[in-house]
């Protein structure tokens, strides 16, 4: 509007007035480009502010299952794509380098197994030990020789493993004694040679039959046992759970439905042994002479630990972890005697 009026106006008013429009409009126009670069400057640096990055996450130092069904623990979504901001925030400031972490230590599972028509329910288990991180499987076959179904199973389960052997004597293959005793001892033997020159190396063992249920949470919870830690067992021992009864962060007792007196009431899947007590205890294994029936457990941790220095886990023996589902004699009424089928499958 102003602008319009100007030409209209200039010849009347006369010369000096347009001059002295000139100069005002002059002097607007140098304040107008002093000022531009200070405005673009702030424009910037408030840009940069908004657009800077997310702290970063600690990394987790073990495996959690949950993890990523909890919507905080996944990083948050960035603000801005990857175009000229982020480039000016990498020169700016330079990602933490991460810190040197303790190495995890390595979870040993032993299995005894035999043959029977369900032994591929080690596919429950290989399911289970494949989605836990430095995890490393000793299965321990009861024969004379690594069978073929086993060896075809491992080398295609994907994990870090250890296929051992070892026959259990004919004279121990009766119903009321103790099974598994001398695979369980292979896989202590395995474990004891392996380490003799390398000590340094954090370990954990736990004992996996074949037909427990784990929950993940479970390998979270022993991984950091410093000697020996326990807990709670589901559908065990003619109950729904036994567990053992803590008193301020110490194990005071078993709840348990069976022979309350033993020294540890414990199922063999309630308990892990550091790799350094294992090792420091060269002599104890399970024992065959002078063992009772369900005394194998007791047996074993009496030589390497007493009730008082056990280590609670599981929310101080409150939370089922792992059951003890057995699996099911299998009904074979209708398998033929011989072989009938056009081919050979194996189950
Ligand atoms: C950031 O800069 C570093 C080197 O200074 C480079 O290795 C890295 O790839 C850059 N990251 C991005 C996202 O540009
Ligand atoms: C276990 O109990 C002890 C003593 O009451 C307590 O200090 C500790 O925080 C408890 N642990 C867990 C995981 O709840």
């Amino acid at each position: 509007k102003l602008r319009a009026g100007v030409p209209r106006l200039a010849p009347l008013r006369g010369i000096r007035e347009a001059g002295e429009e000139r100069t005002m409009k002059s002097v607007l126009f140098s304040r107008f480009f002093i000022l531009l670069p200070w405005v673009l400057i702030v424009i910037i640096m408030l840009d940069v502010d908004t657009r800077r990055p997310a702290p970063p996450l600690t990394p987790r130092p073990y495996f959690s299952p949950y993890a990523l069904g909890r919507g905080g623990a996944r990083p948050p979504l960035r603000r801005g794509g990857p175009g000229r901001g982020s480039e000016k925030r990498n020169e700016s400031r330079p990602q933490p380098q991460p810190q040197p972490q303790p190495p995890l230590p390595t979870i040993y599972a032993i299995t005894p197994t035999y043959s029977r028509p369900v032994q591929k329910e080690l596919t429950r288990l290989a399911n289970t030990f494949r989605q836990v991180a430095q995890l490393h499987w000793i299965l321990v076959e009861d024969a004379a020789a690594r069978s073929e179904l086993v060896s075809r199973f491992l080398a295609r389960a994907g994990l870090p493993c250890t296929h051992l052997h070892v026959p259990t004597p004919r004279r121990y293959k009766r119903p009321g004694l103790p099974r598994a005793t001398e695979q369980r001892n292979a896989g202590l033997a395995w474990l004891r040679q392996r380490h003799q020159h390398q000590r340094a190396q954090p370990g954990v063992l736990f004992f996996a039959d074949d037909d427990n249920t784990y929950s993940l949470e479970l390998f979270q919870e022993m991984r950091t046992t410093r000697k020996v830690s326990v807990w709670p067992v589901g559908l065990v021992g003619g109950r729904r759970y036994e567990r053992p009864l803590v008193e301020n962060g110490k194990v005071v007792g078993w709840y348990t439905g069976w022979r309350a007196d033993r020294p540890f009431a414990i199922d063999m899947a309630g308990f892990a042994v550091s790799l350094q007590v294992i090792l420091s205890n060269p002599k104890a294994v399970f024992k065959r002479r002078g063992s009772q029936p369900g005394m194998q457990e007791s047996d074993f941790l009496k030589q390497i630990t007493t009730v008082e220095e056990l280590e609670p886990k599981a929310n101080n023996c409150t939370k089922v972890l792992v059951w003890h589902t057995r699996t099911e004699k299998v009904n074979l009424a209708n398998e033929p005697k011989y072989h009938l089928d056009t081919v050979k499958i194996e189950v």
